[in-house]
């Protein structure tokens, strides 16, 4: 895909996924609860890279697209009165499609994916909305009886308020259920973390089977 007409496809796909956040709005007006802290774990990124948009699917010059299936992630970040909170800095990481991190602390021996910016960053707009393209994330062994979850790792900055760091979690993944990480959290907790990407339908079809959407709204706490 050509340069421009990729910008205006990312560009048409956060633009629908913001329609969809304001057609949500009512109901986020009575669910601001805190969004509950989970660990950072060892793979937060210490290396800088030249590009650290919120588009992870593509490097910045390049025409390869990352391995795995592409999602949108989006939401609202609020703070505990439901008010949007803008320029908030939201950052992700999170393993390629073969679970591996780009961190030299990883001793998974799957392959890295050279196509794939393994961190980003979005910063809130007026409505206190962000956006990511990214992939699903592959499965590792945390120990020998563990397996993680699909999962991605999230920060949220913002001069004034609490700093959050969290992990963001895939409704139909099976191995949620015996996480130890998901499972230290309440099952309302587990809720706030836990979404359904889809892919997107208009009057019942399905728009794009290759990309799934989800929502994911962060509240954060006021200092
Ligand atoms: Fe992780």
């Amino acid at each position: 895909m050509k340069e421009l007409s990729r910008r205006n496809y990312f560009k048409k796909s956060v633009l629908s996924v913001g329609s969809l956040l304001l057609a949500a709005k009512g109901v986020r007006a009575n669910s601001c609860q805190l969004t509950p802290d989970q660990t950072e774990g060892p793979f937060y990124p210490i290396e800088d890279q030249i590009d650290k948009d919120s588009n992870l699917t593509r490097l910045t010059g390049s025409q390869k697209q990352a391995k795995g299936q592409v999602i949108i992630m989006a939401g609202v970040v609020s703070d505990e009165n439901c008010r949007p909170v803008e320029n908030a800095l939201v950052e992700i990481w999170q393993a390629c499609e073969t679970g591996k991190y780009n961190h030299p602390s990883d001793p998974n021996p799957a392959q890295l994916d050279p196509d794939f910016q393994y961190w980003g960053r979005s910063v809130t707009n007026s409505r206190g909305e962000y956006s990511f393209k990214t992939i699903r994330p592959g499965h590792y062994r945390a120990t020998s009886s563990w397996i993680r979850p699909a999962h991605i790792h999230l920060k949220v900055h913002r001069r004034g308020y609490e700093e959050l760091t969290t992990q963001v979690y895939f409704k139909d993944d099976p191995y949620n259920s015996n996480d130890r990480i998901l499972n230290s959290l309440t099952k309302v907790e587990q809720r706030n973390v836990i979404v359904d990407f889809k892919s997107s339908e208009r009057d019942g079809i399905r728009l794009d089977e290759t990309l799934k959407r989800g929502e994911f709204n962060i509240t954060i706490r006021g200092i």
